[in-house]
């Protein structure tokens, strides 16, 4: 065994976090954390695990299970394709492997929102199989042991680190080494001010010996980011309905509940806002009545920033010039029943229900 992978695995032993899904790994246990922890990192990871858990103890169960409660589950994680494929893997996993996992990478691959990252690490981990795992801690400690300066979001940069986690693999504990790294990276040889000096890796850390360390790993500047305002229309009717509309088509929040939206690409005062068609279909009547406007939230994503105004409208009765099957009338009793992205959770926590 090489000496690193000796001092990475007595490391692990010593100082690795207990998680039901190192207590128990078995494919469905790696599988579902592999995916949270792909949005969030250990510590809140592990409440949804455990949600997840409780409510859908195998498999099965989470394969037949609603997709709207999957995504309801998946609430503040985020990029909700990745709950949308992980109720269709089940699935997929129920009706072609007979509800079992496959153990071959690329079988594993084949799977929804299975990609070489998870591919790898359930190979590795549930099943021992030789394959080396690269998520965002794997890429500093790598960096920085091997002073790596190739920028790790180039297509160059995927393969020499694909390239030497390969190289720096323990073969015979596979599970046991992906985990000794990614835990490194993510207890120890941590983004800001790792303690280099207590580290057992030190000697054999060239980032460290050339003080470079600051600086890895690279990444070139990230690509534009597209501002979009968000001007939502909270329809509430008699009072005690609201307007919930479904997302659709391949925009955001796919299949999550927002509220029908005016969308500018600057800021819109309120008299262009109630003069939009989009309005106008919705609210034909001269007869509602605008109880109050937020101010501004902003939410960024990862390629997009939305600035948000919420705009709340009584009206008596709901009658729409064009009926939409997306657009529902709710009791709003029954809000909460409706997976919603973080954006409209953040203005229902600041704003009580008048
Ligand atoms: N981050 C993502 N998966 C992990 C794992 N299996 N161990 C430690 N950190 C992780
Ligand atoms: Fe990370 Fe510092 Fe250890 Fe190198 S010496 S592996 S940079 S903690």
């Amino acid at each position: 065994m090489h000496e690193i992978q000796e001092i990475l695995a007595h490391w692990f032993e010593s100082n690795k976090r207990e998680l039901p899904w190192r207590d128990h790994p078995s494919p469905y246990y790696v599988w579902l954390s592999e995916i949270i922890l792909q949005q969030t990192r250990v510590s809140q990871g592990l409440d949804y695990f455990n949600r997840f858990v409780a409510r859908w103890p195998t498999l099965e169960e989470l394969a037949r299970a609603d997709e709207k409660e999957v995504l309801k589950m998946w609430q503040g994680l985020g990029y909700y394709s990745r709950a949308r494929n992980l109720h269709r893997c089940a699935r997929q996993v129920m009706e072609q492997h007979g509800g079992a996992f496959p153990d071959q990478f690329e079988q594993l691959k084949k799977l929804p929102g299975i990609g070489d990252y998870t591919a790898a690490a359930i190979a590795s981990i549930a099943f021992e199989k030789p394959h080396a795992v690269v998520d965002g801690n794997v890429y500093r400690v790598l960096s920085r042991l091997f002073d790596l300066e190739t920028p790790i979001n180039t297509i160059e940069g995927t393969k020499l680190f694909a390239e030497a986690a390969k190289n720096l693999l323990e073969k015979n504990h596979p599970g046991r080494h992906n985990q000794a790294v990614m835990e490194f990276g993510a207890l120890f040889c941590v983004p800001k001010n790792p303690n280099c000096p207590c580290c057992p890796l030190q000697a054999h850390c060239l980032a460290f010996s050339h003080h470079t360390v600051a600086n890895r790993p690279v990444k070139t500047s990230k690509t534009k980011v597209r501002t979009r305002f968000l001007n939502y229309l909270v329809i509430k009717v008699e009072d005690n309905h609201i307007i919930l509309r479904k997302r659709e088509g391949n925009d955001i929040w796919k299949n999550l509940y927002d509220f029908p939206c005016v969308e500018s690409d600057h800021t819109l005062p309120i008299e262009e806002v109630i003069n939009r068609p989009e309005f106008k279909e919705l609210i034909p009547q001269p007869h509602f009545q605008i109880c109050r406007v937020s101010s501004p939230f902003t939410h960024k994503l990862s390629h997009q920033t939305l600035i948000a105004t919420f705009l709340e409208i009584k009206i008596s009765v709901f009658l729409p010039l064009i009926q939409k099957n997306n657009i529902l009338l709710v009791p709003e009793n029954e809000l909460e029943k409706y997976p919603i992205p973080k954006l409209i959770e953040n203005y229902q926590l600041l704003i009580p229900n008048s």
